[in-house]
């Protein structure tokens, strides 16, 4: 049995196949009305969501499923104290598989090693979104017709969005891909991402603070929001809220084979008057996720069935003598947790936990 905690546990063969799933469900609906009869989906969301829990709920219906589930905290046991680890025990005995979206960053990782169905991570925190991932792969595919030979460019809050931080690292993967990463200086992408992916193995990037400079490059813009509830500082946020705005006139500087993606929820940094141009592919991407959630669900699901048990962490090379210093790690709120980390460069001398990966 497999959950989906990063984009990482998901070779490129299987994102391809995954692509090719929701390809097919698109063209033949009918064929997967049945697929999931009598199965339920478990949502799980702590924070706040639009798209994720609502696309993952329509799919798991147009696969003939049920889903039952919580959209806040407030509305669960974690509002008396209940444990991460805990409820993924409970929700194991009422559904068969689960999808959580947490603020503290590893929770759907520490749920998927007590649970004894799948789980898949809709969000933790600042650190990782992969099924968002997913539906930026198809959407992707279906307007430039290809994943490889691609200059990207990613825009705005590159720190703390967690959209960035899963699609860099599954784009890193494919062939003749170069990132361009456009924020201001505060919101750089964190080590994690810069370090173990795309130094570690040699992908070409280069940053800017300028969208008008990066524009004529791009064959796709992924645009985010500068994430509000991610700082400590609400002037800070206030500051830099609106660093980057994609207007009309902007996109008179891009390719004319060039796509705009966003996770969406926009608040200010695309014009509603982009909407109409043939470029602006965030609506059809929200679409997309619907299927490629369908295709995942699918997937952990026939996966489950045929090996039902749970593949204990491999902790042969894991390291206990340190605490995690990051006040969003799951291990700040789970007291007993035990604090794991993994050395991720012997020369650099450089540990991170295995919740969050960040630097001890
Ligand atoms: C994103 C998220 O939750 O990280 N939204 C989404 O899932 N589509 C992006 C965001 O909130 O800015």
């Amino acid at each position: 049995m497999r959950s989906l905690i990063s984009i990482l546990d998901l070779s490129v063969e299987e994102l391809d196949q995954l692509i090719a799933t929701a390809k097919d469900i698109i063209a033949h609906p009918e064929n997967y009305w049945d697929k999931c009869a009598h199965k339920k989906l478990a949502t799980l969301f702590y924070e706040p969501s639009t798209r994720t829990r609502l696309s993952f709920e329509a799919a798991m219906l147009e696969l003939g499923g049920s889903v039952l589930g919580f959209s806040e905290a407030s509305s669960s046991s974690a509002s008396k104290g209940e444990s991460m680890a805990d409820t993924a025990k409970i929700l194991s005995c009422y559904a068969d598989i689960m999808a959580i979206r947490h603020p503290k960053e590893g929770a759907p990782f520490v749920a998927s090693n007590n649970a004894t169905i799948p789980v898949i991570n809709a969000g933790d925190g600042g650190h990782n979104h992969p099924t968002q991932t997913l539906a930026d792969l198809l959407t992707i595919s279906r307007e430039m017709g290809r994943v490889n030979d691609l200059t990207i460019g990613l825009c705005g809050d590159l720190k703390y969005g967690r959209t960035v931080h899963s699609l860099i690292e599954a784009m890193s993967r494919y062939t003749g891909i170069k990132f361009v990463l456009i924020s201001p200086k505060e919101l750089k992408i964190p080590g994690f991402i810069r370090y173990n992916v795309l130094e570690k193995h040699g992908i070409p990037y280069t940053e800017t603070d300028s969208l008008e400079e990066a524009m004529p490059q791009l064959d796709v813009l992924y645009m985010t929001r500068i994430q509000r509830e991610r700082f400590d500082d609400p002037y800070e946020y206030e500051r830099l809220k609106d660093s980057y705005v994609l207007t009309a006139e902007k996109m008179g500087l891009a390719k004319e084979q060039m796509c705009v993606l966003h996770p969406l929820p926009r608040v200010n940094e695309i014009s509603v008057k982009v909407d109409d141009d043939p470029r602006a592919a965030y609506f059809r991407q929200a679409l997309n996720g619907k299927y490629m959630r369908m295709a995942l669900i699918l997937k952990l699901l026939e996966e489950a069935k045929a090996n039902p048990i749970r593949e204990a962490i491999d902790t042969s090379d894991l390291e206990y003598d340190r605490v995690c210093q990051n006040p969003k790690c799951i291990t700040q709120t789970e007291q007993e947790l035990p604090q794991l980390f993994r050395c991720t460069d012997k020369a650099a001398d450089i540990h991170r936990c295995i919740y969050c990966e960040q630097r001890a």
